[in-house]
């Protein structure tokens, strides 16, 4: 199937981190189909040849596993090409439309056209309404929209308003990059290609589940986006809540994308709502001070560069909330992401109930799931065994763990290639709708206004250490701890 990949922001920071290195990585495993072209757009005035010459320096930067030999780049190379374009101006994407028709580098026409938006979300408006009157909206043509889609619930709307009305839904497709990752696929093969979970995955068996997605970095070079966005908007308002649809959405009826995006809506449209009370009481805002991370002095979020002196910006955010539904009922669900934490850490974590009467010594703890994201993919299943015989009868924490990294080593693709290969392929399942979207900026909302009401800002934190006590106090007021607590 011959593919044009239009790459609009082609020598931004995404494209050479992530998307290049990911398609690059696609194409070495044989998965990109034969006869597709890469085009680079950007306002630099660039030939074919200093755009790779370009992104091959760049790519020594990316790690050794992935990084091209120059006898790869150059085969890999022949894909890519470039074009100039100004984003506002009409005529410029006349010129793209000839690129696609033209025969530059393959004979017949293309089957597919992505046109991959890594541009600040400012233009998506302006490009999606130029590439309709320019007649790049036909039915072959699919249009990729990066995170972060909006800023609240007011600009997400007017974002997919426009979309809409270049492109049908089918034919958008959001990024949420952690709906590719490896383990959110083991999470549904888990639920919902075993009898072993489902029966137990519900209120009546688990006491609570808890989602970490903890960074070491922290905001790097993104101080100006990072202080204008916030732990909340940037890991929250996507990835967690995605992560929660996938943990609490009722079997789909088909591995089809809108049964499992009419479930995921649902999810969301359960969650508790917040009121200013509860913000105060369910919402934990922290900011990173200067600490220890990595085993180096860091310095806190003030000293960072681009960050306005004063910043309230969070950096870190813990909340308790709860999908208010049959299954569900009563189960705390709680959310915690942030930057300069104790360790790179990403996972869900399903506490199951202790049994109701024990019999052993030492039956004081409640199996556990752990799902795990990153820095391993796997799953490690908590369980309680006896020792052996001739010994006490204590029971013993035992886990059972399955390491995918391992198992599965030689079919691993990260996020990014997984998700553009499904992009070409027309397989929406991992790919957000509007709705839900809008959803999920619908329920944050509230939060984001409390903060903003509210002078007394985020609680400060060491870098290097798990956030604010306030964070641990949210859990135990449950009953509970977070798992690295227990
Ligand atoms: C991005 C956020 O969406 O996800 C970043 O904007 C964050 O701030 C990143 O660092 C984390 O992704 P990953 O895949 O490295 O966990």
């Amino acid at each position: 199937m011959a593919f044009d990949l239009v790459l609009f922001g082609g020598t931004g920071d995404l494209a050479w981190r992530k998307l290049m290195p990911a398609l690059f990585q696609a194409w070495r495993h044989g998965k990109l189909p034969e006869g597709g072209r890469i085009l680079a757009v950007s306002r630099q005035d660039l030939s074919d040849e200093t755009y790779r010459t370009w992104l091959k320096e760049r790519f020594a930067e990316v790690e050794d596993a992935k990084r091209p030999s120059d006898e790869e780049f150059g085969r890999f190379a022949a894909l890519l090409h470039y074009l100039r374009l100004d984003l506002s101006k009409a005529d410029d994407y006349q010129r793209l439309a000839a690129w696609l028709a033209s025969s530059t580098g393959r004979a017949s026409k293309a089957d597919v056209v992505v046109m991959f938006l890594a541009t600040s979300p400012d233009l998506f408006p302006v490009v999606c309404a130029q590439l309709g009157q320019a007649g790049l909206n036909g039915p072959n043509v699919r249009v990729v929209l990066e995170k972060p889609l909006g800023h609240d619930l007011a600009s997400a709307q007017q974002i997919n308003r426009v979309v809409r009305s270049v492109f049908a839904e089918e034919q958008a497709y959001r990024i949420d990059h952690y709906l590719g990752k490896p383990a959110v696929q083991n999470l549904t093969a888990l639920r919902f290609g075993n009898v072993l979970f489902e029966p137990l995955w519900r209120r009546e068996c688990i006491a609570n589940i808890q989602i970490t997605l903890a960074e070491t970095i922290g905001v790097g070079t993104r101080g100006d986006f990072y202080s204008r966005t916030g732990a909340l908007r940037d890991m929250i308002q996507n990835h967690a809540l995605q992560l929660l649809t996938m943990v609490a959405m009722e079997p789909p009826s088909r591995n089809v994308a809108d049964a499992i995006r009419d479930e995921k809506l649902k999810v969301l449209r359960s969650l508790k709502r917040f009121t200013p009370e509860s913000v105060g009481r369910d919402v934990v805002r922290g900011q990173y001070r200067a600490g220890n991370a990595d085993g180096k002095a860091t310095a806190g979020l003030l000293e960072e560069a681009n960050v306005p002196p004063g910043s309230t910006t969070e950096t870190f955010v813990a909340l308790r909330t709860e999908v208010q539904n049959w299954r569900w009922a009563g189960v705390p669900f709680y959310l915690r992401t942030g930057k300069r934490l104790a360790a790179r850490d990403a996972q869900i974590v399903v506490n199951f109930r202790a049994t109701p009467h024990a019999i052993f010594p030492g039956q004081n703890r409640a199996n556990k799931l752990v799902i795990k994201l990153q820095p391993e993919d796997g799953l490690e299943l908590h369980l309680l065994a006896a020792k052996g015989a001739g010994q006490s009868e204590a029971l013993t924490p035992v886990s059972l763990d399955l390491d995918f990294d391992k198992a599965f080593a030689e079919n691993r693709v990260g996020a990014y290639e997984r998700l553009l290969l499904d992009v070409i392929a027309g397989r929406l399942n991992l790919f957000v709708r509007s709705d839900e979207q809008e959803e999920a900026w619908g329920w944050v909302e509230p939060v984001l206004k409390a903060w903003r009401d509210d002078d007394t800002g985020p609680r400060p934190y060491l870098a290097g250490t798990w956030g604010p006590a306030a964070a641990s106090a949210l859990v135990a007021r449950d009953g509970f701890a977070w798992s690295e607590e227990e």
